[in-house]
């Protein structure tokens, strides 16, 4: 079962984390780090930005992207090749040849999956993988239907995504139909999995995967079959878990030596 921890606000679940993330920095530089787009790992970013000006230094830390939008230009300032390069690379001093982004150019599509998966492979894998989930129940851009067994490939966003996402474009017409996502093969293969989810919207597809039944029509619900899993959500998402009561229990009585 996973880890779930409750907290008051997006802002202390990303300091949670971010915390966690920094130690394990420390105690090894060269720690890989799987990072996500959208909005919710925002709190996370924000936390180790401060961690980084109080002195962490996260300089020979590798990264590696879930996905990426098919067709637009890298240079987009909504391709999750910019989005990782503001929100992550610069801001923590990464070095850019470290942080690795599916190549979404429609130039090699073809090729685009099997690269990443082996560019992942060869450097040794994911430490720990920050995860979103999407309002279909989405990892990555893994939408229902999605194999457990899935490597990174093109796949075609749902409409529900494209409408999530409008937000970030300035018309539903300028969201891309297709990305290349990691599958939920590739990331089940990260040594540490922790998923975050902030806010009412997100309350039925957090209960679904953590306790719903495991299937390919909630993509969230792979995250079951791993064996390390931290979930942070606030009280909003939070609402609609059943075992809420025995999260909260496991909470209170975590010992100082228990890890997230
Ligand atoms: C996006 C990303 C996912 C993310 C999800 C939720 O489109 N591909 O990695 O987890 O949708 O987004 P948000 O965090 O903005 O709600």
């Amino acid at each position: 079962m996973a880890e779930v921890r409750i907290v008051s606000s997006p802002a202390e679940g990303g300091a949670l984390v971010a915390d966690h993330i920094a130690a394990r920095v420390t105690a090894n530089p060269d720690f890989t780090l799987g990072v996500a787009t959208g909005s919710t790992p925002l709190p996370v970013y924000a936390a180790l930005r401060e961690r980084a000006a109080a002195g962490t230094d996260f300089s020979r830390m590798s990264a590696f992207a879930l996905d990426e939008y098919v067709g637009i230009p890298v240079d987009h300032p909504e391709s999750y090749h910019s989005v990782i390069d503001r929100e992550v690379t610069q801001p923590l001093g990464l070095v850019p040849t470290r942080v690795h982004v599916p190549d979404g150019s429609i130039d090699g599509i073809q090729t685009a999956g099997e690269r990443y998966e082996r560019s992942m492979v060869d450097h040794g894998g994911v430490d720990l993988q920050l995860l979103g989930i999407g309002t279909t129940g989405h990892l990555g851009f893994n939408e229902p239907g999605s194999s457990f067994a899935s490597l990174t490939r093109v796949k075609t966003l749902t409409e529900q995504t494209r409408l999530d996402n409008t937000r970030f474009f300035s018309s539903l017409d300028e969201v891309p139909i297709h990305c290349v996502t990691q599958g939920l093969g590739t990331i089940l293969r990260a040594r540490h999995l922790v998923l975050l989810a902030f806010g009412a919207g997100k309350a039925d597809a957090l209960a679904a995967a953590v306790e719903g039944p495991l299937t390919a029509s909630m993509p969230g619900s792979a995250i079951q079959l791993h064996a390390h899993v931290t979930v942070v959500v606030d009280e909003a998402a939070a609402s609609k878990l059943k075992h809420d009561a025995y999260y909260r229990w496991a909470q209170s009585n975590s010992p100082d030596w228990q890890q997230l």
